[in-house]
């Protein structure tokens, strides 16, 4: 039996299915499941996750028990569960995202507020069953007293589920996401909100990636359930959940050797070839809602505007990769970006500049490229649970100057050596950009730094067993 087990939606490796029917294996990305890949091989660990594709459930019915590794695939214990493509649907892309992501990235506004109708209900019961789904097999996986990390808004509701199955685990769970604050979140119906937080108080840790997200959980608690709040953590029902800041940060060695690969080497030349001796303003982001992509190329134009002394001798590289194309507000989204980038092209481009360079392909390669070439990495989220890219960036490039979202959990670490601006204030974004271009190389180099040490501060491994630690 499995002594820890971590469970998310997403897990380290995805499926896609060729032509001839055969399956090619691709690594997993995101913040999440780059803190949790250097674990997933180590003896004793398991990871549960669902099947997100087609792909992905040709391989689980081809796996005894679902059980991947036993399938002969190099991919640590891992155990993918095939939850009907109906109930995963409702569970994954109506409620966890497009209805927790949301409130907890602040992104509903009035015209497109919530309407809780009875089709939401449908869809509420889908995440209970998704949910219980997880909780089900990680009962069944964990031995006696094994540690369980629950993952993130999609599974708010296992830890609760598998207490009831199992009262002799160890239970934790991890938002990699902000948290809203009470008198937003409680715009979600009150059962629902109920549900949520008494769902993550099933378990005995509760972990959130700053101060600022775990205050906000807190005071929900304290508002919406009448629980309890002190200093360690929240009582209700007669049960404490200790509640814990652990700021998920990078393995500065292992990016440093990837980043070293001849495909990253390739694309450096490539890029160097396409951009001459320019400067260069990269941001690195899915095309997501709450990473504030339009705002930002806006923010270029007004610096491009104001500033005619950089026209031919600056470049913007955004990678702006497909994310969620499930969601219309996504494929929207997605197309403003586009529609974005083009005005600035037609308003500013001449036969030999080309002042900005939109990539909408994912090439995990050509954006360590990006990051080793960049003078100026302007990361803006509107809200952001931590931003692993404001912390990749300066460990790759010592010469690179930060520009980032107050807004973003990264912001607590980084604050010091950033350029810190409001995501909504466009004008300042533009002026930031400015002063990172003309910032003197010694103090961008001192910057840069001191932002790779806070970046480096608490890679993965150290992160997950901090968590452990608190569950022993
Ligand atoms: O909590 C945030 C997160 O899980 C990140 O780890 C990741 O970048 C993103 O969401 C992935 O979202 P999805 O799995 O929907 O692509």
């Amino acid at each position: 039996m499995n002594s820890v087990l971590v469970a998310s939606n997403r897990g380290p490796v995805s499926f896609t299915v060729s032509g001839e029917g055969a399956l090619t294996m691709k690594r997993g990305g995101g913040g999440l499941v780059s803190g949790l890949s250097g674990v997933a091989k180590d003896d004793g660990v398991l990871w549960v996750c669902a099947a997100l594709s087609d792909g992905d459930r040709s391989a689980v019915r081809q796996a005894p028990g679902g059980r991947l590794d036993q399938a002969g695939y190099d991919t640590g214990a891992l155990r993918m569960l095939d939850i009907a493509p109906a109930t995963f649907h409702r569970a994954y892309n109506a409620v966890a995202n497009s209805t927790l992501w949301f409130v907890n990235h602040l992104l509903y506004d009035t015209p497109n507020a919530p309407h809780f109708g009875s089709r939401f209900q449908r869809e509420w019961e889908s995440y209970r069953d998704y949910n219980g789904a997880f909780a089900l097999a990680l009962a069944e996986e964990a031995g006696h007293e094994a540690r369980v990390m629950v993952q993130d808004y999609h599974l708010t509701l296992a830890p609760a589920m598998l207490r009831a199955e199992r009262p002799d685990l160890r239970i934790a769970h991890f938002s990699h996401t902000p948290w809203a604050p009470p008198e937003y979140f409680s715009l979600l119906p009150d059962e629902v909100a109920r549900e949520v937080l008494e769902g993550i108080l099933g378990a005995d840790h509760a972990g959130f990636l700053t101060g600022r997200w775990a205050r906000a959980f807190t005071d929900c608690c304290a508002a919406l359930l009448g629980a309890e709040v002190d200093a360690h953590g929240v009582t209700h029902d007669g049960r404490t959940t200790r509640v814990g800041v652990h700021a998920l940060g990078v393995d500065g060695e292992e990016l440093w050797r990837r980043a070293g690969e001849p495909d990253v080497e390739s694309n450096v030349q490539a890029l160097r070839e396409q951009v001459g001796d320019r400067k260069l303003i990269v941001r690195i982001d899915r095309t997501e809602l709450s990473k504030n992509i339009v705002r930002g190329l806006a923010a270029y134009r007004e610096f491009l505007a104001a500033h005619p002394e950089w026209h031919g001798r600056v470049v913007h590289l955004a990678f702006a990769y497909p994310s969620r194309h499930d969601l219309p507000e996504y494929r929207e989204y997605t197309a403003a970006v586009q529609r974005c980038a083009k005005e600035i092209e037609d308003e500013y481009a001449t036969e030999d500049w080309d002042p900005l360079i939109l990539n909408v392909d994912d090439n995990y390669a050509r954006s360590l490229a990006a990051y080793r070439m960049a003078d100026v990495l302007l990361v803006n989220p509107i809200r952001d649970g931590m931003n692993l890219v404001a912390k990749e960036g300066p460990i790759l490039s010592p010469r690179c100057a930060l520009v980032l979202s107050r807004e973003a959990g990264a912001a607590a670490e980084l604050g010091a050596d950033a350029l810190l601006v409001n995501p909504y204030d466009v004008v300042e974004t533009a002026q930031a950009l400015h002063a990172a271009l003309v910032m003197p190389e010694e103090e961008r180099a001192r910057r840069a730094a001191n932002l790779a040490a806070a970046a480096t501060a608490l890679p993965p491994q150290k992160w997950l067993a901090a968590q452990l630690d608190a569950l022993s």
